[in-house]
């Protein structure tokens, strides 16, 4: 049974991903400091797929608790990187926790796999690093524009990162992931999105308000080019996002990649915008969301979607789940938790 470690499995996309992997048969070890989640997720995951993934609390900027990983879990395979601090705007309060954690995260993960004998990481990287694109839909070889937040950067730094180590380091094979927009939750409404205080996302925040919990969305703008005003984001379930992350770490395991450094675009390939959100979310759930329209928000982008062609085409990847499935599931997730059940 092929060991696959991933960090930050016990956060959003993490423990989708747990689920998927062990669903496949993958020995899995969780190591995730807890910071934006919660322990009891293993228990959900254990639910979900009837398996519990060794646990590991550590943070991977520590290199010696890093290594010490590796000296107990020699059996290693591959590595799905999720751990990171996401959060666009906290980054430009807090630049250094966030270069210190995402870049030096990544810096002994790359040591250890070199020291251990690990060849494999699929890097979580996000569709930030394109800005806002000259040409829609984006392609992969859309040229990076400079980062609107710190956060967008330690992403495009980690590329890089991965880049120059692929070149320098043969042994090593890399495939970085860039995600779109994950929303939605798992069908079990078992595991799902747990923003910390005021959610700074968009679907959340449209649960929150949904259930009671927020009084109104503020959506940031209407006076956008786009088809009614409000921006528009490729948004992706987040269930299909966590399989892409399977089919790429077996891209590597069976050594199918062409090159020791790829990356993908993970999207649906299309757009919708913030109002069609909202008409999406109350036609699934037949449940009212109260906004109102207000000032642009600082850093936005006015549209962006994925050209999905080379992840389908090489990867074999295709997101399957639409707007309806997101919002749906986004719902029951919200309900799940309110009722205590998390
Ligand atoms: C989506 C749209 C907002 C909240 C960020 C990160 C990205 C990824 C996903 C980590 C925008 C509008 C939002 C609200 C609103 N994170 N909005 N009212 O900013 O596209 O992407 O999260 O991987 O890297 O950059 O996502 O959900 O914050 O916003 O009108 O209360 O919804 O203006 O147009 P974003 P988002």
């Amino acid at each position: 049974m092929k060991q696959i470690l991933v960090t930050g499995g016990t956060g959003y996309i993490g423990s989708h991903t747990v689920v998927e992997l062990q669903k496949k048969g993958y020995d899995v070890v969780i190591v995730d400091d807890l910071s934006n989640s919660e322990k009891s997720v293993l228990d959900r995951i254990e639910k979900i797929s009837g398996k519990r993934p060794h646990f590991e609390e550590l943070n991977l900027v520590d290199p010696i608790k890093t290594n010490q990983l590796f000296e107990k879990y020699s059996n290693l395979e591959a590595i799905i990187h999720f751990a990171a601090f996401k959060a666009v705007g906290e980054s430009v309060q807090k630049p250094l926790a966030y270069y210190q954690n995402n870049l030096v995260s990544l810096i002994n993960l790359l040591n250890a796999m070199r020291t251990y004998d690990v060849p494999n990481m699929v890097f979580s990287s996000s569709c930030t690093v394109y800005g806002q694109p000259d040409n829609l839909p984006v392609t992969e070889n859309a040229p990076v524009q400079p980062a609107e937040s710190p956060y967008g950067n330690t992403k495009q730094i980690c590329e890089e990162i991965l880049r120059d180590s692929a070149k320098a380091y043969p042994e090593l094979n890399t495939i970085a992931l860039r995600y779109f927009n994950p929303v939605g939750a798992h069908e079990t409404a078992l595991i799902g999105e747990l923003p910390k205080g005021v959610p700074q996302n968009l679907v959340p925040f449209i649960t929150q308000t949904a259930v009671g919990l927020r009084d109104e969305l503020s959506v940031f703008g209407d006076d956008y080019s786009t088809v009614d005003g409000s921006a528009v984001r490729d948004y992706i379930h987040v269930v299909d996002l966590a399989q892409a992350h399977i089919i790429a770490a077996e891209r590597l395991l069976e050594k199918r990649n062409e090159e020791n450094y790829e990356f993908f675009n993970l999207g649906t390939g299309t757009g919708s915008s913030v109002l069609q959100v909202i008409n999406a979310f109350e036609e699934a759930n037949g449940i009212p969301v109260k906004y109102k329209i207000v000032d642009r928000r600082e850093g936005d982008v006015e549209q962006i979607w994925a050209d999905t062609t080379i992840a389908n085409e090489v990867l074999g990847w295709k997101a399957s789940k639409g707007l309806n499935e997101m919002m749906s599931s986004a719902w029951a997730w919200e309900k799940s938790i309110r009722e205590g059940d998390c």
